[in-house]
């Protein structure tokens, strides 16, 4: 016989998660590949897939190869990306990112031919000024020399961009930008021009000031000149603001509102999920997947148990939507 028990029975937990079915049912483990949104750098270039060094695996492709790129993920159950514009050409950036809005820009360009190759394929676009700016800078700024933004003209920027990208195709627009008043400027051209109802706006709106964007400033060309954003991306500490931006975004009209970085923010995770009636995307961003990606490399974790283990936790504190790089990864790992 084995010895008895020295405390209360209802303190023995083991007993309720001993079997694979009973541990089942202490938490939602299923992630599904409907939740997932792939990231894709498209460039102004031809004919050149460049691995992009800090995100491996990861690549800026020219809109003339991405379509091929994507049929095999497409094959595997792929059902959402989200499109970035790569402006190799730096003549083409200046202090509007004119660009940005311009019919025959990459994303608009890609767009076009993905909606014909994958008719059912949903695509994002972020919208956001800094890797057409010739400074770097989300916004429009006052001046050329200093990283204070003009708030409104750079909202007037990024509902031009909007409107842009919504009348080559596409589903949803997701403004990265972190200017006040956006998400309501988007929703209104988007209304007037006959797109309120067919294309949804995901607002990054609990958007933090992270180091773990630098491996996506390398992928994008979009690193501040100067300054840094620290006037219009949130301090780490702050529950508050990340609670308000969210709850803000929602009231003006945003169909999905998100967290960034995912990790490191969980609380902020489960504090939005919580305050807000849309659903709550998470992107888990460029250095949490070189974390995760070299800490697996260097044999010190398991990548697929870690990146699967990642995604769970993100879902228990009330993720809805995962963008990730592991995405291919993902869509031979998870069963739907
Ligand atoms: C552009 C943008 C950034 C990311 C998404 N959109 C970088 C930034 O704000 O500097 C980060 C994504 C990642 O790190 O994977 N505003
Ligand atoms: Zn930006």
């Amino acid at each position: 016989m084995s010895s008895q028990p020295r405390i209360p029975f209802k303190h023995y937990l083991h007993s309720g998660y001993a079997h694979p079915v009973t541990r089942s049912w202490q938490g939602d483990t299923t992630i599904l590949k409907s939740q997932l949104i792939y990231p894709i750098f498209v460039t102004d270039q031809q004919n050149t897939k460049t691995e992009i060094k800090s995100l491996p695996g990861n690549y800026q492709i020219s809109v003339d190869l991405v379509v091929d790129f994507l049929k095999p993920l497409v094959e595997k159950g792929l059902k959402s990306i989200i499109l970035f514009g790569v402006i190799i050409n730096a003549q083409d950036k200046n202090g509007h990112g004119s660009l940005a809005s311009d019919d025959k820009s990459p994303v608009c360009l890609a767009i076009r031919l993905l909606k014909v190759a994958f008719p059912q394929l949903c695509i994002a676009c972020d919208v956001c000024l800094c890797a057409y700016t010739h400074h770097g800078h989300c916004g429009v700024l006052v001046s050329d020399d200093e990283p204070v933004i003009d708030n409104e003209k750079s909202v007037e920027r990024l509902a031009a961009m909007s409107l842009a990208f919504a009348k080559a195709g596409a589903h949803i627009i997701a403004p990265s930008d972190m200017m006040d008043g956006r998400i309501a400027a988007i929703k209104t051209i988007l209304h007037a021009e006959g797109y309120g109802s067919r294309v949804a706006v995901m607002a990054y709106s609990s958007k933090f000031a992270s180091c773990f964007y630098g491996p996506f400033r390398d992928a994008a060309g979009s690193g501040a000149k100067f300054g840094d954003r620290s006037a219009y991306q949130l301090p780490a500490a702050s529950r508050q603001l990340a609670k308000r931006a969210a709850i803000r975004d929602a009231e003006e009209g945003a169909d999905f509102v998100m967290v960034k970085p995912a990790g490191p923010y969980l609380d902020i995770v489960r504090e939005v999920k919580d305050a807000v009636d849309v659903p709550v995307c998470c992107y888990q961003v460029s250095g949490e997947y070189a974390m995760l990606y070299h800490a697996a490399a260097a044999g010190g974790i398991d990548l697929k148990q870690g990146v699967l283990e990642s995604l769970i936790c993100l879902q228990r504190a009330g993720c809805d939507i995962f963008i990730t790089y592991f995405t291919p990864l993902l869509l031979d790992w998870l069963p739907l």
